[in-house]
């Protein structure tokens, strides 16, 4: 298994000679590598079993650092960046030739972002170059919000993990790049669309697209349990599975039932609070893909806010053919 701690110095250590490190975000865990380094690059790929074609963020301290590696930022963007950083937005924007293909899988672009956690900028300004880091889960399995996350599925893998407690957000990056010269969104995610709209008025949402993904974090079957998982109306859905015999847990958004333990369902929020349910989105999923059920059964929140990228998750955790 991997250690796991808050020292700064060794995490700087292992990076420099090409390792690689879990480092937490406001988003989710990262497993981070050298961006400059390609021989660290394709160790992230391997040990994610991550296909070639899904490019991977560039992390950096600053939004200054970032013109390193861009070799332009459009206005609407650079607002944006002014306003979120750090914070969950990924910025999707014309490389410069220091950034290595394997990093963004050959496309002419790449994605940065400047995460906000006091243990990953003290780590970010320290080093003398970006971090490339995907979200630490192997590809297609549910993003890792806390350290013992990433320990239980990459720990074998990996030489250290970086502690930073449960990520704040939960949720991963809001995607947004420029296309026809409008600002467009690729990912929902901890950022919400109307927060992005306040800055920079109305945005275009990126239709879901199997085949040909722009960013496969966009695949329909992604971030999901290892278990059939369903949703719907739970209300219709209990006495389904109650009657079929098959035993079953509960992810719901507010309201517990009292016909199975408690030890079987886990509510989001019970007061509503959709920050809170972003929160505890993933690590629920993964404690209820732990038990001993068949399936789990889980309900859409509101589709307002935050909401919208906690259904795009359920709803990606939910769809039935992998496409990875
Ligand atoms: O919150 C986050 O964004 C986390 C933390 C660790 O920063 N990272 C994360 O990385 O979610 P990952 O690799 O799991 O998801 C990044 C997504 C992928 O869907 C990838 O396809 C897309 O970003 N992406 C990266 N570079 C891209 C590019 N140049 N063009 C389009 N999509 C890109
Ligand atoms: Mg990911």
């Amino acid at each position: 298994m991997a250690e796991i701690g808050k020292d700064i110095d060794k995490a700087k250590a292992i990076l420099e000679k090409g390792g690689l490190v879990a480092i937490p975000t406001e988003t989710v865990y990262g497993l981070a590598g050298n961006a400059l380094n390609q021989d660290a690059v394709a160790k992230i790929f391997a040990v994610k079993s991550r296909p070639s074609f899904d490019p991977l963020i560039l992390h950096t301290s600053d939004l200054e650092r970032i013109h390193e590696f861009v070799s332009d930022i459009p206005e609407p963007l650079e607002k944006l960046a002014l306003a979120f950083w750090p914070g969950p937005l990924t910025l999707l924007l014309p490389k410069k030739s220091v950034v290595p293909d394997l990093v963004t899988s050959g496309l002419d672009t790449v994605a940065v972002r400047v995460p906000d956690h006091p243990l990953t900028q003290s780590l970010l300004s320290a080093l003398s170059f970006p971090l490339a880091a995907p979200s630490a889960n192997p590809f297609g399995y549910i993003s890792p919000t806390r350290a013992s996350h990433v320990n239980d599925q990459l720990g074998e893998k990996i030489e250290y993990i970086l502690d930073g407690g449960n990520c704040q957000v939960g949720l991963e990056s809001t995607i947004v790049g420029m296309e026809d010269n409008q600002v467009m969104v690729y990912r929902l995610g901890g950022l919400d669309i109307g927060a992005i709209e306040s800055i920079v008025g109305k945005v275009q949402v990126m239709a879901h697209s199997s085949s040909d993904p722009k960013s496969p974090g966009m695949l329909k079957s992604h971030y999901a349990p290892k278990k059939p998982f369903v949703l719907g109306d739970l209300e219709k859905l209990v006495p389904v599975y109650q009657k079929r015999g098959q035993k079953f847990a509960l992810l719901s958004f507010r309201s517990a039932y009292p016909q199975l333990s408690v030890d079987y369902q886990v509510q989001l929020s019970p007061l509503g609070d959709l920050t809170e349910a972003a929160k505890k989105l993933f690590a629920a999923m993964r404690a209820l893909d732990s038990l001993d059920v068949s399936v789990i059964l889980s309900e859409q929140v509101p589709d307002v806010g935050l909401g919208k990228a906690i259904n795009d998750r359920l709803r990606r955790a939910a769809a039935q053919e992998k496409e990875e």
